[in-house]
């Protein structure tokens, strides 16, 4: 089979590493990146790190309000797939860039795979929010990480085409973990002692783009006993600059991180702080609490367990929730086995997986 993968954002290629691992070997894998990002710490560190091939064809689309960056990226993935006419094409995730995969393949009438299909945070404020359902509304086949997002689909009357596989993500940080990448000794070069410190990742637009909010986050994390790791994504540096925010001296401000350094990071950590949904469910992986810093989340299985706790910006909350306890018993098997990408291959193999 041709099978054409789109994707554009930093945790686009984290997930389709782990798909291209296991498709390169038995069919034809082509790759458009969308070009949504475009830093080398957002973009090629992770194909260098995750030996993800480069992309067959690069869309160079960069930044721009929704509009525009989807309108560019439409018109380039669909010239893409008239000249390459694959059997299927995926979309990872919830950006930009994968609804507009899903839009160009479903208007072309041909098949459109969602990996990490069914996650609903119920939040239509939510740009992210959005695309999912969309996407979800778009796609012949639905490759749902959790028993939770086939409920999710199922209650939107979506039935036909989905699949229970698990977390690509799982697969791909298990990976690193049996490949030795996150084995002791390392955390030395940062100055850094195992559970000594909290790291903390911050990108929403809705925490972004309100400095009120942000300033009430930054504002906690200095608060923390703790020194904080704070790798900044570019559109927060951003913000943080324009509101002149500047933070106490114990929160320590870094460049975004490569996979890697990231996970060492995250599994060697006290405690998790982010708006971001793969480090929420990162830090659930590795057993690490996690303070997520919005109102709701499209992972609340990883609240229901107490291993999350919900804090918006609020400094008092964020601050009870860093210093919560850990949680007690065993951690649930909530996403998959390590296998999610295997079992998608063997869903897009079969004789019809827009059936289920
Ligand atoms: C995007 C996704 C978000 C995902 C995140 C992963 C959408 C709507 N948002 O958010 O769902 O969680 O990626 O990290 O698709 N910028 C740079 N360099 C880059 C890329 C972006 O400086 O390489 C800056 C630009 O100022 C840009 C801003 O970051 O305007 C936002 O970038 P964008 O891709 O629009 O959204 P993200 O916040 O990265
Ligand atoms: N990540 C990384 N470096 C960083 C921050 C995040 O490698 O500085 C990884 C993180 O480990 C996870 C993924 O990026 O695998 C999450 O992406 P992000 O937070 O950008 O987006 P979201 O998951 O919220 O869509």
């Amino acid at each position: 089979m041709k099978i054409v993968s789109i994707v554009g954002a930093r945790p686009q290629f984290i997930k389709a590493a782990a798909l291209s691992r296991v498709l390169r070997d038995r069919h034809e894998d082509i790759l458009i990146h969308t070009g949504q990002h475009y830093d080398a710490q957002l973009s090629d560190v992770f194909f260098a790190e995750l030996d993800l091939p480069p992309p067959d064809y690069h869309l160079g689309v960069g930044s721009d309000s929704h509009a525009r960056q989807t309108a560019r990226m439409l018109e380039g993935i669909e010239s893409v797939l008239l000249d390459e006419l694959p059997d299927c094409v995926l979309v990872y995730g919830d950006t930009n860039s994968t609804l507009a995969g899903a839009l160009a393949t479903a208007k072309l009438g041909l098949p459109l795979a969602h990996v990490e299909a069914g996650l609903r945070s119920y939040d239509r404020t939510m740009p992210e929010e959005l695309n999912r359902v969309l996407t979800d509304h778009c796609a012949d086949v639905l490759l749902c990480p959790s028993a939770l997002a086939v409920s999710n689909l199922a209650r939107e009357g979506i039935r036909g085409g989905v699949h229970l596989v698990g977390d690509v993500m799982y697969d791909s940080l298990l990976r690193q973990v049996q490949d030795g990448w996150l084995e002791g000794g390392q955390l030395a070069q940062w100055g850094l002692s195992p559970q000594s410190y909290v790291i903390a990742t911050v990108h929403r637009a809705a925490n972004t783009d309100d400095a009120s909010r942000l300033a009430s986050i930054v504002q906690a994390l200095g608060l923390l006993p703790e020194p904080v790791i704070f790798p900044v994504h570019p559109r927060t540096r951003k913000a943080m600059l324009d509101a002149g925010l500047a933070p106490s001296a114990n929160v320590r401000l870094l460049e975004p991180l490569g996979y890697r350094d990231m996970l060492l990071l995250e599994s060697n950590a006290r405690c998790v702080l982010t708006d971001s949904g793969g480090v929420q469910k990162e830090a659930f992986f590795f057993g690490v609490p996690c303070v997520t810093l919005r109102d709701e989340t499209e992972w609340p299985e990883t609240v229901d367990c107490g291993w999350n706790v919900l804090a918006g910006c609020d400094v008092e909350r964020i601050a009870a929730a860093a210093d919560r306890p850990l949680p007690e018993g065993e951690r649930p098997l909530l996403f998959g086995d390590g296998h999610a990408a295997e079992k998608i291959v063997e869903v897009l193999e079969s004789d019809d997986p827009s059936h289920s």
